[in-house]
């Protein structure tokens, strides 16, 4: 077969590799403007992507046969501190096995029984925001996101153990970014690899813990915390988890879970915060709601102002996945050993779809229903983010307690918002410097 790939910038893989890096959101604006729905993008130690947004696209991509679209394998970069066995980085059998065995501890109606312990996690963490002293939000959701996560896998964070955890988690996360490849980066010169060999050691001392708190819970009864669950899934065979994949499926949830969810909180608060009516609506709403513990499920402003958020900003812009073999895809020929990469972002920002794309309008999400190729900032089919509910729960506990008990305001004297990376997140600049109101 002939290929034809979409033409993408003219500029060197470096280039490219760096506006991607610094620029990420407006790198893809451009390429948009410039090329329409679908481009290529040559990334530095990435290959060669071929970015889609056009809703039969992605579909055509999300509905694939996973033998051909593999996206753990368009996932390298992360395997340095996820390894083998974690749903991010497996393909095939072994990953199908993982994610039927994961899966019920996941669905909406489990998820909902972790409301109790998100919400008392919010009021620890509101409980210590100051009135008057501006502070970045994303660094007190990075802190409350991981507390919640952390309390979800392996019950309440006492020990020193479960602390040490977390501290580490915190630097690993920062230096991720650092490790682009299974290999160490010899070429880039000693600081590279003196930052390779520090990078290595903390994940050593990591899986020490790890396995530490694993061998507990094996020895325990079972007690509801999804680590004990995780102990207790067994495949078709009746062979549960081995301590190896405990580990890699454990650190994959803490690390994919966290992050994101802060990062996408931080965008959702800014969003909210800079509209007034909006932010009035939502008081309104969330005061007129009787204070069942259930009433997370019925609060559709506040859904709608996340989704809206999630829609603007989805932090994590797009998915990449490798081609086993050749296909076609929006009448490209596309050869094997490239990446195709459905691309939320700008499907978000079509004006087909979602009129006035730059405005930030909650009621679209009340006004009509999107599909999983229109709205997909947890990407899509079988590999659709598994901790999907999880987020939604956490991220409307969240904004509605801060709600509920607060008064906040953007702080003004911040500069003007635009986007930036951070690790594997596109996370607003200054993480969205608030105030609590006296
Ligand atoms: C707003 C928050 C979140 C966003 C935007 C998000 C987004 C995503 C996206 C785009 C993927 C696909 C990644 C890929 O294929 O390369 C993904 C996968 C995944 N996410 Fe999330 N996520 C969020 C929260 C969570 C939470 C709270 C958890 C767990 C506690 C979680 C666990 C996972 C896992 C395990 C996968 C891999 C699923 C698979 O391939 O089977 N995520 N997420």
């Amino acid at each position: 077969m002939e290929h034809s790939l979409p033409p993408g910038p003219k500029l060197s893989i470096e280039e490219q590799t760096f506006l991607w890096f610094s620029t990420t959101y407006s790198f893809l604006d451009r390429c948009a403007r410039d090329h329409g729905d679908s481009f290529t993008i040559e990334f530095k130690g990435f290959g060669k992507h071929v970015f889609f947004s056009e809703p039969t696209a992605v579909q055509e991509i999300y509905r694939g046969d996973p033998a051909i679209f593999r996206a753990g394998a368009g996932n390298p970069f992360l395997r340095p501190m996820l390894h083998t066995y974690s749903l991010l980085t497996m393909d095939g059998a072994p990953y199908t096995r993982h994610r039927k065995m994961i899966l019920p501890a996941f669905q909406p109606q489990r998820v909902t029984e972790l409301a109790t312990l998100m919400r008392e996690e919010t009021e620890i963490s509101l409980s210590k925001w100051e009135v008057g002293k501006p502070f970045s939000a994303l660094r007190a959701f990075r802190e409350l996101a991981l507390s919640i996560v952390l309390r979800t896998l392996f019950g309440p964070v006492v020990s020193e153990r479960a602390r040490q955890i977390k501290a580490l988690l915190v630097q690993l996360l920062d230096d991720l970014i650092l490790t682009p490849s299974e290999k160490a980066p010899t070429a880039e010169g000693a600081l590279a690899v003196r930052e390779w060999e520090k990078f290595n050691r903390s994940v050593e001392e990591l899986d020490t813990l790890v396995y530490a708190e694993i061998a507990s819970a094996r020895e325990k009864p079972a007690d509801g915390t999804m680590l004990s669950l995780l102990i207790a899934a067994k495949d078709e065979a009746g062979i549960g988890f081995s301590d190896t994949e405990l580990r890699d499926e454990l650190v994959t949830l803490v690390v994919a879970g966290h992050e994101t969810t802060a990062t996408s909180l931080a965008w959702a608060i800014y969003w909210i915060l800079h509209k007034a009516e909006v932010s009035q609506k939502l008081l309104h709403e969330i005061e007129s709601q009787p204070k069942t513990p259930d009433r997370w499920a019925t609060l559709p402003y506040l859904e709608a102002a996340i989704k809206e958020s999630l829609r603007m900003n989805p932090v994590i812009p797009f998915v990449s996945w490798l081609l086993e073999e050749p296909v076609t895809i929006a009448g490209f020929k596309l050869p094997a050993g490239i990446h195709v990469a459905p691309c939320s972002y700008l499907t978000h920002r079509r004006p087909d779809l979602y009129p006035d794309p730059t405005v930030f309008r909650p009621e679209r999400f009340l006004e009509r229903k999107y599909t999983p190729y229109e709205f997909h900032p947890f990407a899509g089919g079988v590999r659709r983010c598994i901790g999907m509910y999880f987020a939604m729960l956490e991220m409307k506990i969240v904004i509605g307690t801060i709600f509920e008990k607060l008064t906040l305001r953007l702080d003004q004297t911040a500069p003007k918002m635009h986007a930036v990376r951070r690790s594997v997140v596109v996370a607003p600049a200054g993480g969205t410097r608030v105030v609590v109101m006296g």
